[in-house]
């Protein structure tokens, strides 16, 4: 395992690979460092198409190492070109990464396995997390994969889907009356008081690396070439500035031929300060109170706002408000013009993706990668009008009559 310290973002003092998720000094978010040249002479392309096809194929290039029995992996999920959306987009090539094909359908599986890891190392028994939704169901679901404990705060107003896609695990769900940054702000008070696994307060620094994941089997899906472009959601911004870390090591590694690709995020307008600062050009993220369909984007306060922003400048990207009444519509372009029914998240990625086109950053000569990071199946409520169905009789010449087909 070659990750040999955390280091401060802001500071780059350096302090041991322990559960603690800020720096000491200054209170700067925590990076594991790794031994780069370990890395060249260890992870190779051919070592890591012998291993497993799920995350742990990339364990060279984590802060843990690949648990001894791989119990519901994540990862290694589909990359599909979508033809028909790319001709309605007018993008060059569009393909699709489908984290809808996670253990619990969404990208969080990544991010919670890489955090259990590191609490298994640490002979954690409790594993637990803020959410805004999909969390809660991959730390649960990991936990019950593990034989750990598990506990989730999350806003009461949740999804009923996605509470139960968590309750069935057997967690303990604490249904906070208030907004995802109340959960937050609790779970960081009790960490201070439980030997709980918090996978993103202490834990946090080994957590966001597991989405470094997207970048690694993108890479590797399209020939160990890069993408022009990019598009992923931002709630915390995590993902999106760890996708543009992953692409940067597989380069600096050697690993991968190209650029790096331009990062476009997407954020709903409900909830969207990330956005608000990329369009005033402002350098800082001013929270807001989230209102959005999107709940699982509704983080008024991103840890790592300010991080998506400088990604989104260093790489020539952007960052898009999506219209709140957009979302649907966009959620039901997906489904319709590729098959894959995507929850709100994914809806708001296709709008900042039309966006871009429609100002221009993105077009006929880019290959462009859309991160589907959740399913549909657990946002239901948001299309429920495109419910409409034809009542017909149980008489197969009603239909045809319907039809106007003569009998
Ligand atoms: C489906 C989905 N996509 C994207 C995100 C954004 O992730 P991040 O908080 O790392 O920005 C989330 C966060 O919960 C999510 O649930
Ligand atoms: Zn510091």
């Amino acid at each position: 395992m070659p990750a040999t310290a955390l280091r401060c973002r802001i500071c780059e003092t350096e302090f041991p690979l322990d559960p603690v998720g800020v720096c000491a000094r200054c209170f700067g978010p925590l990076e594991p460092v790794y031994d780069v040249e370990e890395q060249r002479r260890t992870v190779t392309r051919e070592s890591i198409a012998a291993g497993p096809l799920s995350i742990w194929r990339y364990a060279g290039l984590l802060p843990v190492a690949a648990p001894a029995e791989h119990r519901l992996p994540p990862g290694f999920t589909p990359l599909v070109r979508a033809h028909r959306l790319e001709s309605a987009l007018g993008v060059g090539e569009l393909w699709l990464k489908l984290d809808t094909a996670n253990p619990t359908h969404s990208f969080k599986d990544r991010v919670a396995a890489v955090a259990c890891a590191k609490a298994q190392e640490l002979g954690l028994r409790t594993l637990a997390c803020t959410s805004t939704g999909n969390l809660a169901n991959a730390v649960a679901a990991r936990a019950a994969a593990e034989g750990l404990e598990s506990a989730v705060l999350c806003p009461a107003s949740l999804e009923p889907e996605k509470l139960v896609a968590t309750a069935v695990y057997g967690t303990t769900i604490y249904a906070v009356e208030g907004s995802y940054d109340d959960c937050s702000r609790l779970s960081v008070e009790l960490s201070f008081e439980l030997d709980w696994g918090f996978v993103n307060v202490g834990l946090r620094a080994y957590y966001a690396e597991g989405s470094k994941t997207l970048a690694f089997e993108i890479a590797e899906q399209l020939g160990w070439t890069t993408p022009d472009v990019v598009v992923a959601p931002i709630a915390s911004g995590a993902m999106f500035s760890k996708v543009n870390k992953g692409f940067g090591e597989l380069l600096e590694l050697g690993l991968v031929e190209g650029d790096r690709p331009r990062l476009v995020g997407g954020q709903a307008e409900g909830c969207s300060p990330v956005a608000a600062a990329w369009e005033s050009d402002a350098e800082r993220v001013k929270p807001v109170k989230a209102n959005t369909i999107a709940r699982s984007l509704a983080i008024g306060s991103p840890a790592d706002g300010e991080l998506a922003l400088a990604t989104a400048r260093a790489t020539g990207g952007a960052v898009h408000a999506v219209p709140e009444d957009e979302i649907a519509d966009d959620i039901a372009l997906l489904a319709e013009t590729t098959g894959v029914f995507g929850e709100t998240a994914p809806g708001v990625t296709l709008g900042a993706l039309r966006e871009a086109v429609r100002r221009g950053e993105v077009g006929k000569d880019d290959r462009v990668v859309l991160l589907v990071t959740g399913d549909g199946l657990k946002t239901p409520g948001v299309v429920a009008d495109r419910l409409q169905p034809t009542v017909v009789e149980p008489d197969a010449d009603s239909i045809l009559e319907r039809l106007g087909v003569s009998l």
